[in-house]
């Protein structure tokens, strides 16, 4: 009986469920260049896009939906050469894209490449909750994140956010409201960018123009609705159930391995930067 349940789940509700955030691999499908005009460029038919910054301008996308929850993942090859002061991006986002809300949080879940001195291997990552930033992990990858495409995923459900690198877990941020931990509510978008920020120091465009790309642009996530943002949580979406409201043992070693021989920068150790969260989390 569990066995033809499962089968009913796997074979004929999940490829249903999946559909709902826009099932194919298309960049076109799911997502929306937000800026960059020529520096984005659409390659394979589709299935491939180029992200390109030069003095003059960065580039990015923007998925075309708003979600409640989900399962959210990209291929990406980050810029090879010296790309020091330039960033390329993965992220949810709660906000508008550009557009700041009266009444509604700033909540995003970050995963940046930062090509600060020549070392491409730097992976940081960030949560901005209820306005607030300044919650940077930042590890060196085990491999070099230049050469080829590698998966970026944040699986967000109500129960946990999930950064996972090539499948492995690289971050846990729970819900704990209850003990006064922000946690998402709303609808979130998901962004992806190359640009350059003054305060990463001047990038060496000789070296440029710098390229980032990005493959596998299907998105499983649940389209949130504002009549009824409580069916995102719904246990029929594979990401809510029970094996993804928690690590299990083998996910939770490969995370503290992670933290323990990867990780060279954590917010939780320094004092200026600490929150609530940082006895929680890990
Ligand atoms: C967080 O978890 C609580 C249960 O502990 C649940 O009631 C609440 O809806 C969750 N919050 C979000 C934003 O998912
Ligand atoms: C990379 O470029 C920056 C900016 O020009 C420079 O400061 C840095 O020394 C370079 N790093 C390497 C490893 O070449």
């Amino acid at each position: 009986m569990e066995n033809s349940l499962f089968l009913f789940f796997f074979f004929f509700l999940l490829p249903i469920e999946c559909a709902l955030g826009g099932g194919d691999d298309l960049f076109d499908h799911n997502y929306y260049q937000t800026f960059g005009g020529n520096h984005l460029t659409v390659l394979d038919q589709g299935k491939e896009v180029q992200l390109l910054i030069d003095p003059s301008s960065g580039a990015g996308f923007s998925s075309k939906s708003d979600f409640g929850s989900g399962y959210f993942r990209i291929n990406m090859k980050i810029p090879d050469k010296n790309s020091t002061g330039i960033i390329t991006s993965f992220y949810l986002m709660q906000i508008p894209v550009g557009k700041p809300v009266e009444g509604v949080e700033h909540y995003e879940f970050d995963i940046e490449f930062f090509g600060t001195h020549g070392n491409p291997h730097m992976i940081s990552t960030n949560v901005f909750a209820n306005d607030f930033g300044r919650r940077e992990q930042q590890f060196h990858l085990w491999f070099d994140p230049t050469v080829d495409f590698h998966t970026y995923e944040i699986l967000w459900n109500q129960h946990q956010i999930v950064w996972f690198v090539d499948g492995t877990p690289i971050r846990v941020w729970k819900n704990n409201t209850q003990l006064g931990v922000d946690f998402p509510t709303g609808q979130m978008h998901v962004e992806a960018s190359i640009w350059n920020p003054s305060w990463l120091g001047n990038p060496d465009w000789n070296q440029g123009p710098f390229k980032a790309h990005y493959r596998g642009f299907a998105i499983d996530g649940c389209l949130y609705q504002s009549s009824k943002p409580e069916q995102c949580s719904s246990n029929s979406y594979y990401w809510n159930q029970n094996r993804y409201r928690e690590l299990d043992s083998d996910q939770e070693s490969k995370l503290q391995n992670a933290r323990k021989n990867y990780m060279y920068d954590d917010y939780c150790n320094d004092p200026n930067r600490h929150g609530a969260e940082c006895e929680i989390n890990q």
